[in-house]
């Protein structure tokens, strides 16, 4: 007999009952950009719809995406001073840290996630110490990175996500954590990372644009397939709980195969350019902007993401909402 696939093609309601992928606001983890002070909201030129926030405005943020009922968001810090080690990364009273405690006393049930790097607490804007010889020193960072998710332990963080991509830094922190009593504080590693042009935006909403060279010396070479699944496996034995793929729109392969090879929960990131080349196209009229923020969204969950944090966090809700 002849098979004709557009029989199940016909109407919406079809459509709608035999469709493979769902999407929920609960898979959605937002990024916010906190810095100090009370009232700002600078918007971010390169993002359109994004803001650097205080920690007051913040908290509106916070509570929209809780009305959303989305999943968590994922908080990212701009301090007031860098220095060569990054020494503000692991301030109490720095901006991640005051924004956990404001967040967690405000709105409890909301999972926050931080995110745990040195590029934004750095004068040079690398991702860990620098050797005399300007390269990026592994183990000296390890130390330091754990002191700053301790930090944000402390301050009540539900999940800590390094995001550096310096070689054994999962099982250093998982280590730190449990030391410190920590031992419910799940890791979500980005664990297949790589050097990507797509993080151009975010830089200029982080202010974490490295002072010289670049960050291929840690980050992953997007042309590596198999590199990622070692990667993604160290993590695992080092104690991750959570898994990432980043970015997500250009490597959904990778997604689909650390999805086969592990039994991890997987999250993958839709990166600022992601969002802005969208963003940008549509502002243009060039393409339906939220046709294609969905389309967008549904390929990476249709991949094998259980999680995706992107910037649209909020307006995939309305539209999934309104739908
Ligand atoms: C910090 C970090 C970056 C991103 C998330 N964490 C930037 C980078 O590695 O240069 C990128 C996020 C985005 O582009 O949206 N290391």
């Amino acid at each position: 007999m002849p098979m004709r696939m557009r029989r199940l093609r016909r109407t919406e309601a079809l459509r709608r009952m035999v469709r493979e992928t769902r999407l929920d606001p609960a898979q959605f983890i937002w990024p916010l950009f906190v810095r100090s002070g009370t009232g700002v909201r600078a918007p971010i030129g390169s993002m359109p719809g994004v803001s650097q926030t205080s920690v007051d405005e913040m908290l509106r943020d916070a509570e929209k995406a809780v009305a959303a009922q989305i999943g968590g968001i994922l908080l990212f810090g701009i301090p007031d001073t860098k220095d060569a080690t990054g020494s503000s990364a692991w301030d109490p009273q720095g901006p991640v840290p005051a924004a956990v405690r404001a967040v967690k006393r405000e709105f409890p049930h909301l999972v926050v996630v931080t995110d745990v790097c040195m590029c934004e607490y750095t004068d040079h804007g690398h991702c860990g110490l620098l050797t005399p010889s300007g390269e990026v020193d592994n183990d000296a960072t390890l130390e330091l990175l754990s002191r700053e998710a301790l930090a944000h332990a402390e301050a009540g963080a539900d999940i800590v996500a390094p995001s550096d991509m310096m070689d054994l830094r999962i099982g250093h922190m998982r280590r730190a954590l449990d030391m410190a009593g920590f031992t419910q504080t799940p890791i979500m590693s980005y664990a297949a990372k790589y050097a990507s042009a797509f993080y151009g935006p975010f830089r200029e909403a982080a202010e974490s644009t490295p002072a010289f060279g670049d960050r291929r010396s840690y980050q992953m070479d997007p042309a590596n397939g198999r590199e990622a699944l070692r990667e993604v496996k160290l993590d695992v034995e080092e104690g991750a709980d959570i898994l990432m793929v980043k970015p997500a729109g250009a490597y959904l392969d990778i997604i689909s195969a650390v999805k086969r090879e592990t039994q991890m929960p997987l999250a993958a990131y839709q990166v600022s350019g992601e969002y802005s080349m969208i963003k940008a196209a549509a502002e243009r009229g060039w393409i339906d902007g939220d046709r294609a923020m969905m389309e967008s969204l549904v390929a990476i969950a249709r991949a094998g993401a259980d999680m995706t944090i992107t910037y649209f966090a909020l307006e995939a809700a309305a539209a999934l909402r309104n739908r």
